[in-house]
Formats: C-alpha cells, structure tokens, sequence
C-alpha cells in the first residue's frame, strides 16, 4: 500500500524534489500529501508548486507557542491522511505536541555521520575541524537536536579546501540515501529501534 507522507523544508528543497523523483520514477512507493515549510519565501515552496504538491506555509512568530503552531500542523497532515513526516531541511526542533501525535513516524537526514557534527551547518563544521571523511545521517527524530536512533548512514572523503565539491558530493549521497532508506523502511525491511 502507498505510503502517505509529508515534507517538512526550510530551504531549497533539493531532497524534496529527490523524493518526489524517486516516486514519480517508481523507485519509491509513497506519495507526497503536503509540503510544510516556515518560510514562506522558500525555494522548497516553487518546486512544490512545479509538481502541483500542496503547501502548508506558517510563520512562528505569529503562533503564541510552539505547540500551537504544531496543532496547526497535525490538523493539515490529517486533512491529508498523512502516516509519516518526513523532515528535509527542516530547521526546527520538533515538539512534543508533533512528536506525540507522530510518535517514531518522524525521519530526518543530516548532512553529517552523527553524532558528530549535529546542529546548524554540519558541513562547515566538518571542515572547519579539518575531518577527512563525513557523510550523511537517516535517522528517527526525537525531542534532541539531531539525535534519535540512526535509520542509515554513508560517508563521503571530504575534498580538501573545496568546500562546494564536499557539499555537492553530501547532496547527491543524500538523495540516494534518503530514498532508498525510506523505501526500505515503508517496506518494513529494516528494524524501527536497535
Ligand atoms: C540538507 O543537506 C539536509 O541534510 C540539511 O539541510 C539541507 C537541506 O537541503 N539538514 C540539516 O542540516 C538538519 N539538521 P535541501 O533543502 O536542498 O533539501
């Protein structure tokens, strides 16, 4: 059975559209209900629009708290019989309200073999300590930042003093590996918990 799923993103959106490749190309067996972002101004917002994929846009501040905003949220992926949320770029911490009523059905993919290098800009920090090999991380979300039990990783040989060929290397190791774990685990062919 096709697995319902959302998008959470802040940015650009490039693991999105990976996503939704791997489903229009058969690869994956889901279907995208609706896009969430915090930023309205998002590239993220654009691609949606190019695939005729819903959005859901907020902005936090105009929320009196957390969990109101994420009452919001859980009434829209309802609307849309949402089974999993799937965070993609999504630079927020999740809170306890999203997290109860999506409990172990909320996945994040980190731009780092975590737990080293969690939080904002992994792969600066990667770099700025000078690491020889990072990679990418497919875990489950919980109330940490970047933590919660790690689905998959890969590793990627940083290219010294290139800072835009070590990313576009991460990027593309991200959609491969983004894809193929949430297919696997739609699939039930890995375990939810070690
Ligand atoms: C990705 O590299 C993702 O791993 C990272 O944000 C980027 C979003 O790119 N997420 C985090 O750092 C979460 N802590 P995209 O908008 O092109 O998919």
């Amino acid at each position: 059975m096709t697995t319902k799923i959302a998008i959470f993103a802040s940015g650009s959106g490039s693991n999105f559209q990976a996503i939704q490749t791997a489903i229009e190309n058969g690869k994956l067996d889901a279907e995208i209900g609706v896009v969430v972002t915090d930023k309205p101004d998002a590239y993220v917002v654009k691609r949606a629009e190019n695939f005729g994929i819903p959005v859901f846009s907020f902005v936090a501040k105009q929320y009196e708290s957390k969990a109101d905003y994420e009452q919001e949220i859980i009434n829209i992926l309802k609307e849309h019989e949402v089974q999993w949320v799937i965070l993609a770029g999504y630079m927020r911490l999740i809170g306890n309200t999203l997290l109860s009523a999506y409990s172990n059905r909320i996945v994040n993919i980190h731009p780092s073999l975590l737990p080293a290098f969690p939080g904002k800009d992994a792969i600066g920090q990667a770099l700025e300590h000078g690491v020889k090999v990072t990679g990418v991380t497919v875990h489950f979300v919980d109330e940490g930042l970047d933590t919660g039990p790690i689905l998959s990783q890969a590793a990627v040989d940083v290219v010294e003093g290139n800072r835009s060929a070590t990313e576009a290397k991460i990027h593309a190791l991200e959609h491969e590996l983004y894809t193929s774990t949430l297919q696997k685990l739609f699939k039930k062919e890995i375990k939810l918990f070690h």
